[in-house]
């Protein structure tokens, strides 16, 4: 009997029941906010001080948020077996919390915890103690909107700044039209290589990315499962072998359970 090999790519839905807001489901951020002015690097030229108010603003969010029975039901599936790879695109720190080791795990569009120069290679990571500084409050609270503010440049001076280059310094995520991460599309591209997966688990996302489709399709390319779990259609759902429409932290503990009972793993 062989180690069951297994694929599961999330996106922002499996961490919603932790309180943190998807990007294009109900009450997503890009329902009310514009990614170009907060998501690209043009926005963070134009305006760094509004970019790093809206990051602080979710990092606090996110160190406030707790793990949820979907991350922790993923992280129970990761410790089952040594052939087991996680691609997340939320750069939360949840699957890590709930246990998922570095390892087995590729956060694609980066981790908002590293903090790295727009300029030279130099980064830091790290959730840090202390809450963040208290900018304003970029998102109002009351419609989900940006508030106004006009750019100042003597604002610049308080941004945080490369100790090697002096260049401003970014969160280190992945912003619209960037280049995914080399060396963590090598680590997909190599587990995927080396064979097809028994199971290919899809979590919480619109799979608006043709990287993911083409990731969970190349892994599913010797006919096993492919398990959807989101309460909407998707554009992966017609692949799928099996399509939970249920909230993940409901779906996700059952399905894993079964996985693990099989005793292959
Ligand atoms: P989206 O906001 O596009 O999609 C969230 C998905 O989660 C939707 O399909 C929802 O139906 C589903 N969903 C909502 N609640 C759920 C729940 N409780 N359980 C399961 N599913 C649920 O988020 P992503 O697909 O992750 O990129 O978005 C991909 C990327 O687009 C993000 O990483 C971000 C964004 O712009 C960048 O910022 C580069």
């Amino acid at each position: 009997m062989h180690d069951m090999r297994v694929l599961v790519l999330t996106g922002a839905g499996v961490s919603a029941e932790s309180g943190i807001p998807t990007f294009r489901g109900k009450d997503g951020y890009w329902r009310n906010l514009d990614p170009a002015k907060l998501a690209t690097p043009e926005a963070f030229a134009r305006d760094p001080q509004l970019v790093w108010d809206w990051y602080r603003e979710r990092r606090q969010l996110i160190r406030d948020a707790p793990t949820n029975a979907a991350h922790e039901a993923i992280a129970k599936l990761a410790q089952h077996g040594d052939e087991f790879l996680l691609v997340t695109q939320n750069v939360d720190d949840l699957h890590a919390r709930a246990g998922v080791s570095p390892e087995k795990m590729v956060q694609i569009h980066g981790n908002i915890f590293v903090t790295r120069c727009s300029r030279c290679d130099f980064s830091y990571a790290g959730r840090g103690g202390s809450p963040e500084p208290s900018g304003t409050c970029v998102v109002q609270p009351t419609n989900g909107r940006l508030r106004s503010i006009a750019a100042t440049f003597e604002k610049d001076a308080d941004l945080p700044r490369c100790p090697e280059c002096h260049a401003l310094l970014r969160p280190g995520v992945v912003w619209f039209g960037e280049q995914l991460p080399l060396r963590e599309v090598q680590r997909v591209e190599n587990f995927l290589d080396r064979d097809g997966c028994d199971v290919v688990i899809v979590v919480g996302t619109t799979a608006t990315f043709g990287y993911i489709i083409d990731w969970a399709l190349q892994a599913n390319r010797n006919g096993g499962e492919l398990i959807e779990v989101n309460p909407e259609e998707t554009p992966l759902s017609r692949f799928a072998t099996r399509r939970v429409r249920e909230p993940a932290a409901i779906a996700l503990p059952g399905i894993v359970n079964d996985l693990t009972n099989r005793g292959a793993l």
